[in-house]
């Protein structure tokens, strides 16, 4: 087996978080050296507990989880509570979590994961980008330890949020992804583009999930609950973002992409916290990051239920 790609999944668990988080633990083409928490979906003491408790429904005890930070670097906090609940994780019953939290903070924690590495880590932030705004600015010397950030975040063609051309995890904190874009660091974005129709079908495929075992009843009671809005929109089937991170990882080729240079909008009233793409290479800068724009939906439902069901092998 070739090596596994050593990462940090950091998240605001948050139910495509959660399905993130089941396929990371499930490929045997990865190695989660620990999970940190950021504040978006929920607060960060809900989507802490959160990851305790989906880690402890997994029966990954091991995996050490470090909390983040409370709030933005520099905006106010918010929350989706309207697309995840009051828990941040409304729908499927969780186990109480066993594990003890780790004493150290998340950007504490990716620091030492960092320096006691013997390769590059990837990180894999999948909420706010507050935790790795932080590290990248207190840290600077533990830069080169890092592999890459492959994100889900942003959008170069559509919006999403009241604040029009922005998505959620890069307005929550614009500084931060800000930081993370201007970093030197190779990116991988998982904007809306892609992830909005990366979707598990609302009907038909949901309930494959459904009757696949213990793990795939809960990604199905995920989709329930998170799919709800896009079901009454019409949408085909309930976009699994978060998953679109780790998916790349195990699997570029489910992905389509190009590497296109990609500048926040700090300033801008309809604009602001935007990702802006030179499309057409005609800024002057090189790209900074690999965008990935379409995917192949059967292949990526596929990844998701095979992980499903591995959580069913005997002695998984
Ligand atoms: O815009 C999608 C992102 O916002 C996802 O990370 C989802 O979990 C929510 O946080
Ligand atoms: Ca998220």
């Amino acid at each position: 087996m070739a090596n596994k790609i050593p990462i940090i999944m950091d998240c605001d668990p948050g139910h495509d978080d959660a399905i993130a988080l089941m396929l990371a633990l499930s490929s045997d083409k990865l190695d989660v050296l620990g999970v940190t928490t950021s504040s978006g979906n929920q607060t960060i003491e809900k989507t802490t507990y959160n990851a305790r408790r989906i880690c402890e429904f997994l029966g990954r005890r091991d995996v050490p989880i470090a909390q983040g930070r409370s709030a933005p670097i520099l905006n106010d906090g918010r929350t989706a509570a309207g697309a995840h609940g009051e828990t941040g994780l409304d729908g499927p019953v969780l186990p109480e979590p066993v594990a003890p939290l780790s004493p150290l903070t998340a950007v504490e924690f990716i620091a030492k994961t960092l320096e006691e590495s013997e390769e590059k880590v990837t990180l894999v932030p999948t909420g706010p980008l507050t935790n790795i705004g932080t590290f990248i600015l207190a840290y600077p010397h533990l830069i080169p330890k890092i592999e890459r950030i492959c994100l889900m975040g942003g959008s170069i063609v559509s919006g999403c949020s009241d604040k029009g051309a922005s998505e959620f995890n890069i307005l929550v904190d614009a500084y931060a992804a800000d930081i993370v874009f201007t970093s030197g660091i190779p990116i991988t974005m998982m904007g809306l583009d892609v992830t909005n129709f990366s979707t598990i079908g609302h009907d038909e495929e949901k309930e494959m999930f459904r009757s696949s075992g213990r793990v795939g009843k809960f990604v199905a009671e995920l989709a329930d609950f998170f799919g709800r809005g896009f079901k009454m929109i019409g949408w085909p089937g309930v976009p699994i973002h978060d998953a679109c991170a780790v998916a790349w990882l195990i699997d570029p080729t489910i992905f389509e992409s190009k590497d296109l240079y990609v500048e926040l909008d700090l300033n801008g009233e309809n604009t602001y916290a935007s990702t802006v793409a030179d499309f057409y290479g005609i800024s002057g800068h090189d790209p900074n990051a690999t965008v990935c724009l379409k995917s192949d939906q059967k292949r990526f439902v596929k990844l998701l239920l095979d992980a499903c069901k591995s959580y069913e092998k005997e002695g998984a």
